[in-house]
């Protein structure tokens, strides 16, 4: 099956690219691997070793017809090694799952008109964005349109079973590549922000994507709160990040508390989203939400039939857009000890609103997002953690562990930044887009 797509009618010249791609990949895999150097180095010695050890060996007898054969036979030892070395360089070059990946464009229906999919010629490392340890996948196109393989980037994501970064047009005409995400437990070890995580109903999130190269979704209708949690540097903020700009995207209404006041969040957040600083402005902000959350529900109360703000919209045919509340780090709102009493009152009163939006809001298409690095009880008032449906943690120790879910899931199943674990029944683990500033737009 393999070698009938390999060796498939690829004319000479393609052949030929071919083989030079392979002989330098095999290169380039070399002097990347030391390891491997040497053993391939070892094999050349003992292989070229034997045929000159041969080689220098007297002739058999006396003979004439001995001594007119024996050159003939170190020829062909000494052919025999070489043909041997470059066999051995042509199989460490050769894009190992070549077969594999040649049946996944056949199953994706990614072929030309003469049914043959485009031809692997390359593997090797790359740092692709944020990635440092992506694969690229250099192709031979063999007249399949870079549009085709595009349309078909879910089969073959699932057939390959890896996570497909980009397909860009490659370094000469007819020559594209495949940025493969690195892979850790079946999960991509980093995923770049990609616009189909908006394509899905208004009231589901896409936190990321799991086993299986699966979103992962959320129904906020059941699930509007959710807690981030992690060790320093885990990624919070870049999970927020995401978070914040799929509900600018999505139209919703968004406001965005950052007490640290970093440089986290870009210009296109700050622009397109209510973005607080102060405990001044969080006391107004949580107020107002308070506010809107009392007349949807004034407005809920009015319509029959209507349990929450997304069957209201089903039967008014209206659109309410969900209203969000960010809060990156909490320990920054509720870390009063020592304020002075007015100061305390303001912390005191966002602390109250928030577990109220907590407690009342689900119904009402207002989703929190809290982020903390330790939660705790001094951290998150167990009134509010306890009304938050989804935990996520990403990387944690111990003890951390402990305190979010009550058991050691994160230290041990987390090692990667972006990735995370949930306190949903099957405690899903995916990995979060990475955002960076240029893809806001
Ligand atoms: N989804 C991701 N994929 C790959 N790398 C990531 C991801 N998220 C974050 N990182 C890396 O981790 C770094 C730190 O992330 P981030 O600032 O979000 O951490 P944090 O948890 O908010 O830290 P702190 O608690 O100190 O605010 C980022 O600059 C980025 O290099
Ligand atoms: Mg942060």
């Amino acid at each position: 099956m393999n070698s009938k797509y390999y060796s498939a009618e690829v004319n000479i010249r393609q052949r030929r690219s071919h083989i030079l791609a392979v002989y330098k990949s095999a290169i380039a895999t070399l002097k990347e691997n030391r390891s491997l150097l040497v053993c391939y180095l070892i094999a050349i010695v003992i292989l070229l070793g034997c045929a000159i050890a041969y080689a220098l060996q007297p002739a058999p007898s006396e003979s004439i017809v001995d001594s007119l054969t024996h050159p003939v036979y170190v020829l062909a030892v000494c052919l025999v090694s070489i043909g041997l070395s470059l066999s051995l360089l042509y199989i460490i070059g050769r894009p190992w799952y070549i077969g594999r990946i040649s049946r996944a464009f056949i199953q994706a229906g990614v072929v030309n008109h003469a049914d043959e999919p485009p031809l692997l010629t390359e593997i090797r490392r790359t740092k692709f964005r944020g990635c440092n340890d992506c694969e690229e996948l250099v192709f031979d196109a063999r007249g399949v349109p870079i549009t085709l393989i595009e349309d078909n980037k879910g089969a073959l994501q699932t057939t390959i079973n890896k996570y497909i970064l980009a397909i860009q047009d490659g370094s000469r005409p007819k020559i594209y590549r495949m940025i493969l995400a690195p892979d850790v437990n079946g999960i991509p070890a980093f995923l770049t922000w990609d616009k189909t995580y908006l394509s899905v109903p208004h009231n589901t999130l896409t936190l990321g994507v799991t086993y299986g190269n699966m979103p992962y979704l959320v129904d906020l209708d059941k699930t509007p709160h959710i807690l981030v949690a992690g060790q320093t540097g885990s990624g919070k903020s870049s999970a927020l990040r995401v978070l914040i700009y799929s509900a600018i995207k999505k139209g919703d209404k968004v406001y965005v508390l950052d007490p640290k006041s970093g440089t986290d969040y870009p210009t296109y957040i700050r622009q397109h989203s209510t973005f607080v600083t102060t405990i001044d402005e969080f006391v107004t902000v949580l107020q107002a939400v308070e506010t809107e959350m009392d007349i949807r529900y004034r407005i809920l109360g009015c319509t029959d039939g209507a349990q929450n703000m997304t069957m209201y919209d089903a039967i008014t045919g209206s659109h309410t857009p969900r209203i969000w509340v960010f809060v990156d780090e909490m320990a920054q709102i509720t870390g009063i000890r020592g304020s002075k009493p007015d100061i305390k009152k303001k912390h005191e009163a966002a602390i109250a609103s928030l577990v109220r939006l907590a407690q009342l809001s689900r119904a009402s298409s207002i989703s929190l997002v809290v982020s903390t690095q330790r939660p705790d009880m001094d951290v998150i008032p167990g009134l509010l953690k306890s009304n938050i449906n989804l935990k996520m943690a990403s990387l944690c120790d111990f003890n951390l562990s402990t305190v979010i879910f009550g058991d050691r899931r994160a230290s041990d199943q987390i090692h990667t930044k972006g990735r995370f674990i949930t306190d949903d029944e099957y405690q899903s683990v995916f990995q979060m887009p990475y955002i960076t500033d240029n893809d806001m737009i």
